[in-house]
């Protein structure tokens, strides 16, 4: 069956795309000597994750319990939850160690105890890392504390607890001003982490990782890693060679999710390219009621309310592609209520009730938790659907 003939709206994957950004982010996870672990935030989907781990990635992220609770069930051997998961619920965790090699993260003190003591009284270790704050002010212990070395080191030994390393997420760069400023928030969080790895680790800390990562700062991975190894390689280094305990702590593991499908905000980042995005909605036009207006059948329900973050300010719910796939940006989705799109024409347009168009959303990983399904589309024609086995799974 045609894409074109199926009722809107609905979430298309280009099937050819998700599999090439698959393949691109594993390829540059290899280049750089990184273990890649996808967020599976993005596709909340067993078949996307076992795609992603047959390209080479060691495992996924979950958000929250009840994703990786879906995603161990259908077989994802190995999850990380990078979320501050409480230890109220230690009889979750304790059911999913059997099923899958899981692990998580602490930013307090307390927290990790509860953990540790919850481990402790049932016989079990968890795989914990610590979580540092590398700028994004959400989680994490605050790496230039006095007091941080000390913190890691009490968390690693913690009996009930199998310490890891250290993990951090530079959130921070979907608000960067430019590609220069991107690269240096990576870089950054190479330093901190490095730095904070260095000295935990003469506190008597075994850091074996270093988890770090998103979707726009995913491409400078080799440069992060570089930074921290070779040094010498630093525009003005003035040639003295660095303490070799100065290169031991480079990233190891990467964890973009939203590089699966790719969005409006990665294309104003510079992370993608209208080629590259793997995800839209199809929606029809279902009234014209001003020359100047156009009204889709795709509301907040359906694009979810993000806004776009970019290099440059992006008005609107998302990028209006004709039919023929030429974008429009002459066509702002100005409001979304829950079922309609008030689109304004700042230009003439041809459009008419029953024409359909294609919109390239905002942010993809929010509008996938909407969806039951994500239908498969290889040069329009739609291949099959991907079930969303996580969507809604916010516990
Ligand atoms: C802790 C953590 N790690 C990794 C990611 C993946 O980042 P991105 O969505 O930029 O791919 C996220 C995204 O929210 C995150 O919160």
């Amino acid at each position: 069956m045609n894409v074109s003939d199926l009722r809107t709206p609905f979430a298309m994957l280009d099937l050819t795309r998700v599999r090439a950004n698959i393949r691109a982010m594993a390829e540059r996870a290899a280049a750089a000597g990184v273990r890649l672990r996808p967020h599976a935030k993005t596709h909340k989907s067993a078949v996307i994750a076992k795609w992603q781990i047959e390209a080479g990635a060691v495992g996924v992220c979950c958000a929250k319990l009840g994703e990786a609770e879906v995603l161990a069930a259908a077989g994802i051997g190995d999850i990380r939850l990078p979320y501050p998961v409480n230890p109220s619920n230690a009889d979750r965790v304790l059911a999913l160690l059997p099923q899958t090699k899981l692990s998580i993260i602490v930013d307090d003190i307390d927290v990790a105890k509860g953990w540790s003591d919850a481990m402790t009284r049932a016989g079990q270790k968890l795989d914990v890392l610590v979580k540092v704050d590398v700028g994004f002010h959400r989680c994490g212990i605050n790496p230039s504390a006095v007091d941080a070395p000390d913190r890691v080191a009490f968390v690693a030994s913690l009996p009930g607890l199998n310490f890891r390393g250290l993990l951090s997420h530079a959130g921070q760069a979907y608000h960067a001003a430019s590609e220069m400023e991107l690269e240096h928030m990576a870089l950054r969080e190479a330093e901190m982490m490095s730095d904070l790895a260095t000295r935990a680790s003469l506190a008597g800390a075994k850091i074996e990782e270093i988890s770090v990562g998103s979707t726009p700062t995913a491409r400078f991975i080799g440069r992060q890693v570089d930074h921290i190894r070779r040094p010498e390689l630093q525009l003005g280094h003035a040639g003295a060679e660095a303490p070799a305990y100065a290169k031991s702590f480079a990233p190891t593991e990467m964890r973009p999710g939203n590089y699966v499908f790719l969005d409006r905000t990665q294309v104003a980042l510079g992370a993608a390219t209208l080629d590259t995005c793997a995800m839209f909605i199809e929606a029809t036009v279902v009234s014209r009621p001003a020359p100047d207006r156009v009204i889709l059948d795709a509301g907040a329900k359906t694009l979810a309310l993000d806004g776009a973050r970019g290099f440059q300010a992006m008005p609107g719910h998302g990028l209006v592609i004709h039919a023929d796939g030429t974008p429009d940006p002459t066509l702002v989705i100005e409001r979304l209520s829950e079922e309609h799109a008030t689109v304004r024409a700042t230009a003439p347009t041809r459009l008419r009730i029953g024409d359909r168009v294609r919109i390239l959303p905002n942010h993809a990983c929010v509008v996938t938790n909407l969806m039951d399904e994500l239908v498969l589309a290889e040069n329009g024609v739609a291949t099959g659907a991907i079930k969303v086995d996580a969507r809604g799974r916010i516990r």
